[in-house]
């Protein structure tokens, strides 16, 4: 029977990690169940709400349907890695700041995906904020906090 089992490595939130995964295994169930990075959420398991979203090598990508064994090599941020000494992230104040949290299921993936366009340095209009930011469900259908939240840290950089 072919091997399932593959050793990978990687760098999530500035620490290096070695680990043997099953290679059918996806990134968010090795986040979560063996790394214990439980910030990072699970809902659709499909890659349509994006709850699970982490930063892989500084671009938000659905943990849920991106292979454990994919990540080899790559630097990975989930939301336990945004704090600094305690100092929670520009982005993170800014949802704080704008009461953009309700339940907090869908606030980790959203706060990365905010956290990639104010690293890319861009300037959105309100249209392309929301059309960057859709790939987010939130079941409390908090939009224009998060919206609002959004647009401050990208326009206080
Ligand atoms: S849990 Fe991954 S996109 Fe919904
Ligand atoms: S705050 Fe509850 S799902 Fe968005």
């Amino acid at each position: 029977m072919e091997e399932l089992k593959k050793k990978i490595s990687f760098i999530v939130n500035g620490e290096q990690v070695s680990l043997e995964v099953d290679i059918r295994t996806s990134l968010l169930e090795v986040l979560r169940n063996e790394l214990h990075l439980t910030g990072v959420k699970q809902g659709c398991g499909v890659g349509e709400c994006g709850a699970c979203t982490v930063l892989i090598d500084g671009e938000p990508i659905d943990s849920c349907i991106y292979l454990a064994v994919w990540a080899d090599g790559k630097h990975i941020t989930t939301i336990e890695g945004l704090a600094k000494n305690g100092k929670l992230s520009k982005v993170q104040e800014a949802y704080v700041d704008e009461g953009a949290i309700q339940c907090g299921f869908c606030t980790p993936g959203l706060v990365l995906t905010t956290t990639a366009l104010v690293e890319k340095g861009e300037h959105l209009t309100d249209e392309e904020i929301k059309r960057e930011i859709s790939g987010h469900f939130c079941r409390c259908t908090g939009y224009q906090k998060i919206f609002a939240a959004v647009k401050k840290v990208l326009e206080n950089k």
